[in-house]
């Protein structure tokens, strides 16, 4: 393996014309929205971390704990001089665990739109993996993977952590499964997190937490707009809310304006009533069988699955036929 610092470099500014298209054509829509990709600016990466560490946000140290006891099963099997694909990379973190147990690797391909995290992540790495490449592409995931000629014919190992597939409603989420196997290539192996369904109670407060990061979290969105598009949202105007909507099986992240209020937003006027809401992030849950019926509908075939003790939490292994 070569020791070779990532190709990316750069700040979060090419984000900048997708999200003023998106904030004007969200706050545009009968139920107003904003994307939550756009969380992630280097301030929103920070607060995601901080949610992360929270007493109620129990999935990520389920899921590390997961991938802690089985990366060793987990990396079996993996030929020499594959390269390790993630999609939504943000800090890299959990990335650590697989990196240890895999051996021979080509390169690790961290792939993520916030530009800062990806930065962060490879400073990391490359002082953690010295001999590891580490090729970070900056981009949306949900799009092809270009990949440097030596790299490219390569096998893939995907993986995709963090429940990010849970952002996805069940046919989104079942057509970026189709843009992974196209990405990764027949043959290849998906690694993926995914939150379980489990009582209200215990959801909604890992979205609503006692300390109000996620909170922060949500009002980040806000604060990017003003800073980045010279929007005049009042901060204080808005509220935080987490709501668990049973039938589509999903929690839903708020912002609800608390008076009558307008905001301009690059020369247009946006209108709020007292308690209308700006509609963030879907979260959605699954049970494990109705997981796999999502990856066979995308052609995926769902092979392992790993569980912690509470079934708070899944590990997925889906392989794509060769
Ligand atoms: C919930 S965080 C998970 C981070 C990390 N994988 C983990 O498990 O801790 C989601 C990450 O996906 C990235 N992301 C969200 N939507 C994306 C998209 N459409 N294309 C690329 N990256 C995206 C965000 O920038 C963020 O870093």
């Amino acid at each position: 393996m070569t020791h070779e610092h990532s190709e990316f470099y750069g700040n979060d500014s090419k984000a900048a014309p997708a999200f003023a298209t998106a904030v004007l054509a969200g706050l545009s829509k009968q139920q107003k929205t904003l994307p939550c990709e756009f969380f992630y600016d280097a301030r929103g990466s920070e607060l995601f971390e901080a949610i992360t560490a929270l007493p109620e946000y129990y999935p990520t140290r389920t899921e590390t704990a997961i991938l802690t006891q089985y990366a060793p099963e987990i990396a079996a099997g993996t030929p020499p001089g594959a390269i390790l694909v993630e999609f939504g990379s943000g800090s890299s973190v959990k990335t650590e665990i697989l990196l240890r147990a895999l051996k021979g690797l080509s390169a690790y391909v961290p792939v993520d739109v916030s530009s800062s995290a990806l930065a962060l992540a490879r400073d990391r790495l490359i002082r953690h993996f010295p001999d590891l490449r580490v090729h970070g592409v900056e981009g949306d995931f949900r799009a092809g993977l270009t990949l440097p000629v030596e790299l490219s014919g390569k096998p893939r190992l995907g993986f995709f952590p963090g429940s990010t597939i849970g952002n996805f409603t069940p046919i989104k989420a079942a057509r970026l499964l189709q843009v992974f196997a196209r990405n990764l290539g027949h043959g290849a192996r998906l690694i993926i997190g995914v939150d379980l369904l489990k009582d209200e109670g215990r959801l909604v407060s890992a979205y609503d937490d006692a300390a109000g990061v996620t909170a922060a979290f949500n009002l980040n969105l806000l604060e990017r707009a003003n800073r980045e598009l010279g929007a005049d949202f009042d901060i204080a105007g808005f509220g935080h809310k987490a709501i668990f909507n049973r039938s589509l099986g999903r929690i839903e992240m708020h912002l609800v304006s608390r008076t009558r209020q307008s905001v301009t937003v690059l020369g247009r006027s946006f209108a709020f009533g007292p308690g209308e809401t700006i509609h963030t992030e879907n979260s959605h849950k699954y049970t494990v069988a109705g997981f796999y019926n999502l990856t066979r509908g995308a052609g995926w075939i769902p092979t392992r699955v790993w569980t912690d003790a509470d079934d708070l939490f899944s590990v997925h292994e889906l392989v794509l036929k060769a």
